[in-house]
C-alpha cells in the first residue's frame, strides 16, 4: 500500500484510446510510474512500449495482478470485461480505476460494491464529470437558489462524424496471430475471429452497453454531481438505428425521459436527454440546461452560464379579446391592483446573464483525485456506490429501449424493477 511519498506503480489493462489517455494523465502525476500494460492486441502493447520504454507488456491481465510490485490498475477494456477484471483486481489486493460504465450487466453492480468494501481497496469509476469544476459550480449555484426551484434538466450530446459514431480503425494486420481472440471474447458468446467486433466493440451488445452505457453514464454523473441526487425513480427511453447501417445492433439516436422525485437535496424534476450520431452539426455539441422557476444554467463543462429571469411582477392579461367596454373595465380594475411601474411597463424583469469559465481537463483532475486517494486512503466520492448510481439508471435506459417498457429504480437500495 503506497504511503504519502512512495512511488505508485500502475498497470494499464486495455491499452486502446481511453487507456492510453488515462495512463498519460496518471503518468503526469509526480511519483507515478506506468509499470505494465495488458492488451489482447499486440500492436497496442507495441504502442505502450514506444510511449513507456521500460514497461512490461503481457496479453493476459492476470499475469499483472499476480505481481506484488503493482499497486493499482486502470481498467479500460471493452465494457463486458469491467466487472470481471475489477473483481479479480480487488481480490488480488489492487486499487482500481475502472472506466465507465462500472458494469455491463446491472446484476454485477452490487458485487463490485461489496468487493470494494470487503477488500478495503480504493475503487473509482472513470466518469470524469464527478471531478469537473463546472458541476461543482452548478451545485453551488443551485444551492444558493440562483435559478429558484429546479424543475427540469436537459442534456444532449450530438455527433456527426464516423469516429464519433464509433467507426474506429481496423488495423490491416489484424489476425489470430497478433490478437488473443478468446481473451477478448471472455464471457461473451463464442464466435470465430472477426476483427470488426474487437475494434468496433461498442456497436455490439455482447461487448458494449449501447449509447446509454457509453454516454448517458456521463450525463447521469454530471447531473448527480450538480444536484446531489442519488438517482431517478422512473426511466423511459426510445430511439432507433437511423443512419449507421453497418451491422451494429444498437441505436444511433436515443432519448431518455427520466423522473427524479423530491429529496432533501433537490425538488422533484424531470431529466430529458438525447444522443444523436447523425446530427448534421459541424462540431460535436454537448451540454446541459438546468431550468428553474427563476432562470436557467447551461454548461458545456468549459463554461457555465447563469441566466436569471426573476418572477414576473404582474401576470399580464388577455383583455383585448373582450368587448371594448369590458376590456376598459378589466384594465381599470387590473391597474388598481397592479399600478404601472414608473420605470417600465414590461411584465417580465429583464434576464441577467453571468458566465463562469472553467479551463481545465476533467479527465486529468479525475485521475489526480484517484492518485490522491491511493496516497491518503480516503476514497474519492465517485466510489463504487456513486459509480453504480450513475451506471444503473443508464443501463435501465437500455432495458427500457430494448424491452419497450418503463423501468423503475430505487436509488437508495440500487434495485431495479
Ligand atoms: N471516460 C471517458 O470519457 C471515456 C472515453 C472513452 C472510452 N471510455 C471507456 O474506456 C473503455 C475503453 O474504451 P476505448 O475507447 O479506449 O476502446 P478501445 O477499443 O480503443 O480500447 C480497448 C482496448 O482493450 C483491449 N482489450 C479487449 N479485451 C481485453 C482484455 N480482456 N484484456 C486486456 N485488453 C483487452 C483492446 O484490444 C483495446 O486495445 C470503455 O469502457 C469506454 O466506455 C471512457
Amino acid at each position: 500500500m503506497p504511503m504519502a511519498n512512495d512511488k505508485i506503480r500502475i498497470a494499464l489493462i486495455g491499452a486502446g484510446g481511453m487507456g492510453q489517455g488515462d495512463a498519460r494523465d496518471a503518468a503526469r502525476v509526480s511519483g507515478v510510474e506506468i509499470a505494465a500494460a495488458a492488451d489482447v492486441y499486440d500492436a497496442r502493447l507495441g504502442r505502450m512500449k514506444e510511449l513507456y520504454p521500460s514497461i512490461a507488456t503481457v496479453r493476459d491481465y492476470r499475469e499483472l495482478l499476480a505481481r506484488p510490485d503493482i499497486d493499482a490498475v486502470i481498467i479500460a477494456t471493452p465494457d463486458h470485461w469491467h466487472a470481471h477484471i475489477t473483481l479479480d483486481a480487488l481480490a488480488a489486493g489492487k486499487d482500481v480505476y475502472c472506466e465507465k460504465p462500472m458494469v455491463q450487466k446491472i446484476e454485477d453492480g452490487k458485487r463490485v460494491i461489496e468487493a470494494a468494501k470487503k477488500t478495503g481497496r480504493i475503487f473509482q469509476m472513470g466518469s470524469q464529470y464527478a471531478s469537473a469544476h463546472a458541476f461543482q459550480k452548478i451545485s453551488a449555484l443551485l444551492k444558493s437558489g440562483a435559478i429558484g426551484e429546479l424543475n427540469m434538466v436537459e442534456a444532449w450530446l450530438d455527433r456527426n462524424t464516423a469516429t464519433g459514431a464509433w467507426q474506429y480503425s481496423i488495423p490491416p494486420d489484424a489476425s489470430p496471430q497478433n490478437i488473443d481472440w478468446d481473451g477478448f471474447l471472455g464471457s461473451a458468446p463464442k464466435r470465430p475471429f472477426e476483427p470488426i467486433r474487437l475494434f468496433r466493440w461498442r456497436n455490439y451488445r455482447d461487448y458494449g452497453t449501447a449509447v446509454a452505457g457509453d454516454l448517458y453514464v456521463h450525463l447521469f454523473t454530471g447531473l448527480h454531481t450538480a444536484t446531489g441526487a442519488l438517482g431517478p425513480t422512473r426511466i423511459y427511453s426510445t430511439g432507433g438505428l437511423r443512419y449507421w447501417d453497418d451491422g451494429r445492433d444498437v441505436p444511433d439516436v436515443q432519448m431518455g425521459v427520466i423522473d427524479y422525485e423530491a429529496s432533501a437535496a433537490h425538488p422533484r424534476f424531470q431529466f430529458v436527454m438525447r444522443v444523436n450520431f447523425k446530427s448534421s452539426k459541424a462540431e460535436e455539441d454537448f451540454g446541459y440546461r438546468f431550468i428553474g422557476s427563476e432562470g436557467s444554467i447551461t454548461t458545456d463543462t468549459a463554461k457555465v452560464t447563469l441566466s436569471r429571469v426573476p418572477r414576473e411582477k404582474e401576470p399580464g392579461n388577455t383583455a383585448d379579446t373582450f368587448s371594448r367596454e369590458m376590456e376598459a373595465a378589466y384594465i381599470r380594475a387590473y391597474r388598481e391592483r397592479y399600478p404601472l411601474q414608473p420605470a417600465t411597463t414590461a411584465t417580465l424583469s429583464r434576464p441577467t446573464v453571468q458566465q463562469f469559465t472553467s479551463p481545465h481537463d476533467a479527465h486529468e483532475i479525475h485521475m489526480r483525485n484517484f492518485i490522491d486517494a491511493l496516497r491518503t486512503r480516503k476514497p474519492f466520492f465517485e466510489d463504487a456506490t456513486y459509480g453504480f448510481r450513475a451506471t444503473g439508471p443508464a443501463l435501465l435506459c437500455n432495458t427500457s429501449y430494448f424491452e419497450d417498457r418503463v423501468c423503475h429504480w430505487n436509488a437508495e437500495t440500487m434495485t431495479a424493477s
